[in-house]
């Protein structure tokens, strides 16, 4: 049974010392998510009870940091139903998604089309261009509709025979839009191309099995899924991984080389892991793994759509509200509170211990679409209460400019 007064006591960043309630209202979940205490005791226990580095040492310490290494891959496995061997660790969805674009170079000759959207954060649409200009293909994006969704209608017109890559975002990041990830994967393979997907803000948020999806990669991170910062990772089916040419090379990633330059890798996923992985943060992430799924994602998703529906109504009734999108699919409000500047608006909810993220979110090609390059986005995770939404748009209330310049007195 879902009781998210009882969740809360799960996470000390929402507590104070003496286990009650913090007046913060935290609604920047979209950036970072907070951790519950067994996940960063889960962290601490590598760091005080058995650390050793893995995959290279002949002693007991080291045989156990192996195997909760190994284990923690496994949980990431079956969290989203994929092969242990389909699990590459990175530091996040960024490292995730330049090592797909790094590693398809070979696949892709001049003229050839990489299909995006104007909704991509600046991860998922950089490392492409860097990749067009290098091998000469073409970064072609599929228009949004006018609320600024990637439909499949307009995914259809947009795919021609020159396009071999597909990288969009499950949800996006702004304006928390699901897209139809299978069937664009169904329509992408008929036409020869793969997809990529950044997974960023719909892992942590609802049940992703990439074998029902049939995504070629995907891309997250942990501390957006209340695991460790650090540590994220990159999902790829096993015989397109074994044909990516890997972005790091070193220690671990190798099975043999001698002087002549002669090399050969290890095996995947191994390959894509040189140097010392972040051990500590693999065995927390596993953790939050498991914590969201004992929670459920279906709880998670019923919560977190009550609190859009709530606030997303609160916004609509406030005139001094432009909302860039009430119908979202996610926990997930991005808007302008009329003649103020985003990030003023911000500092003043900040002054009443509201935390929300102000700004282009790294989504700098979406203001072509929006037509402003800043809004105020406020993201809620399943920890998040109705009490805090009325809250938060009791504070935007107030929100005049008279109030943002006291602030700044
Ligand atoms: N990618 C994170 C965000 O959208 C940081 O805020």
């Amino acid at each position: 049974m879902f009781d998210v007064s009882k969740i809360r006591q799960d996470f000390p960043m929402l507590l104070d010392e003496s286990g009650r309630e913090r007046e913060l209202v935290y609604f920047d979940n979209s950036a970072t998510s907070f951790k519950p205490r067994e996940v960063i005791e889960a962290e601490m226990a590598y760091y005080t009870r058995f650390s050793a580095n893995i995959h290279r040492g002949d002693y007991a310490l080291s045989y156990e940091a192996d195997q909760a290494y190994d284990s923690a891959r496994q949980t990431l496995a079956r969290f989203i139903n994929a092969d242990e061997r389909e699990i590459v660790f990175t530091s996040g969805t960024t490292q995730g998604l330049n090592m797909a674009a790094y590693g398809l170079k070979s696949m892709l000759k001049e003229g050839d089309v990489i299909l995006s959207t104007l909704a991509e954060h600046a991860s998922n649409i950089l490392p492409w261009f860097r990749l067009a200009e290098q091998t000469g293909a073409k970064v072609e994006f599929i228009p949004l509709d006018e609320q600024g969704r990637l439909t499949v209608e307009n995914f259809k017109k947009a795919l021609h025979e020159r396009v071999r890559i597909v990288a969009v975002a499950q949800v996006t990041n702004v304006l928390g839009y699901l897209a139809d990830i299978k069937t664009i994967c169904a329509l992408a393979h008929q036409a020869g191309a793969i997809v990529v997907v950044d997974g960023a803000q719909s892992v942590p948020h609802r049940k992703v099995d990439v074998r029902a999806l049939d995504c070629d990669l995907l891309a997250f991170s942990g501390h957006k899924m209340c695991g460790p910062t650090g540590i994220g990772v990159l999902y790829g089916k096993y015989e397109l991984l074994e044909k990516m040419e890997p972005m790091m090379l070193g220690g671990g990633a190798n099975k043999r080389f001698n002087s002549h330059g002669d090399l050969i890798l290890s095996r995947v996923p191994d390959r894509f892991e040189a140097g010392t992985v972040p051990i500590g943060q693999a065995v927390g992430l596993a953790k939050a793994a498991e914590y969201l799924q004992r929670i459920g994602f279906d709880a998670i998703e019923k919560q977190e759509q009550m609190l859009q529906k709530h606030l997303a109504e609160k916004l609509k009734a406030m005139d001094n509200i432009e909302f860039y999108n009430p119908e979202s699919d996610s926990a997930i409000c991005s808007f302008n509170v009329k003649g103020i500047f985003a990030q003023d608006a911000a500092s003043y909810l900040s002054s009443r211990n509201i935390a929300v993220r102000s700004g282009n979110h790294c989504a700098k090609m979406l203001v072509e679409f929006l037509g402003t390059d800043a809004t105020i986005r406020a993201s809620m995770y399943f920890y998040n209460t109705l009490e805090e939404a009325d809250r938060f748009a009791q504070a935007l209330q107030g929100c005049t400019l008279e109030n943002c310049i006291d602030i700044f007195l």
